[in-house]
């Protein structure tokens, strides 16, 4: 997907132009809560990386981060009603979902969460937030998050973290949630060495 002239009005005018051309962004990084630590050790067969991705930034992501870790199972998640393709539609769709924090029904991922220890969780950053059918994922499988190590990479326009991170770790607050991390979504192709870094300073796939 490009994003013409005009999108990118809509979007600093949907998101609020500070946030958006990246000044005051939030830190891209969260921190390591106290009493935790990394990289947590797991099985290769136990790690799932989940993304959900509308241009492919977060998909790139996700892939990386999967062949980071020794190609461990990786799952796209599916809105059951996709967005529009074209960006004023896509946001006329998404803004207020966003914004309400609602939920997008998402269509059966075909693995079972539980069989897994860690779980990686991809997003773009949408209005601040994480998109819908990401919030879905994580409501759905709740209880077996429970007690799981968990942590959300986020791909972004400009904004950072905003709330994306919180947002995860408040839904996952029965989960052990290892530090989220924000990446440029225009520049994700050439930050591969960023997302290796990513994936091995929180998890060492065993
Ligand atoms: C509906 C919509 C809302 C967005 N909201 C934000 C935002 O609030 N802050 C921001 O920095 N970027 C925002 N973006 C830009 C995306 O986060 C960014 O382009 C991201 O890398 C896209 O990931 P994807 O290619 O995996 O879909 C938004 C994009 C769309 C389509």
């Amino acid at each position: 997907m490009n994003i013409t002239r005009r999108d990118f009005t809509r979007l600093a005018a949907a998101f609020g132009a500070v946030s958006f051309f990246g000044i005051g962004c939030t830190a891209a990084e969260e921190t390591l809560k106290e009493g935790m630590k990394m990289p947590v050790k797991v099985k290769k067969d136990k790690i799932l990386v989940a993304y959900y991705s509308w241009s492919g930034n977060t998909k790139f992501a996700a892939e990386t981060i999967s062949a980071a870790l020794g190609g461990v199972k990786l799952i796209e998640i599916k809105a059951v009603k996709p967005y529009p393709s074209g960006m004023n539609e896509c946001c006329d769709e998404a803004e207020g979902e966003c914004k309400g924090k609602k939920l997008r029904e998402i269509e059966p991922t075909g693995v079972n969460v539980a069989d897994y220890d860690a779980v990686l969780v991809g997003t773009p950053n949408w209005y601040g937030t994480m998109a819908p059918p990401v919030r879905t994922f994580l409501v759905n499988n709740l209880e077996a998050l429970k007690g799981k190590t968990v942590c959300l990479f986020q791909t972004h326009g400009g904004g950072g973290m905003q709330r994306v991170g919180a947002d995860f770790s408040e839904l996952m607050s029965g989960a052990k949630v290892l530090p989220a991390k924000a990446f440029g979504g225009s520049s994700i192709r050439s930050n591969v060495e960023a997302l290796r870094k990513f994936s091995t300073d929180r998890i060492t796939a065993e």
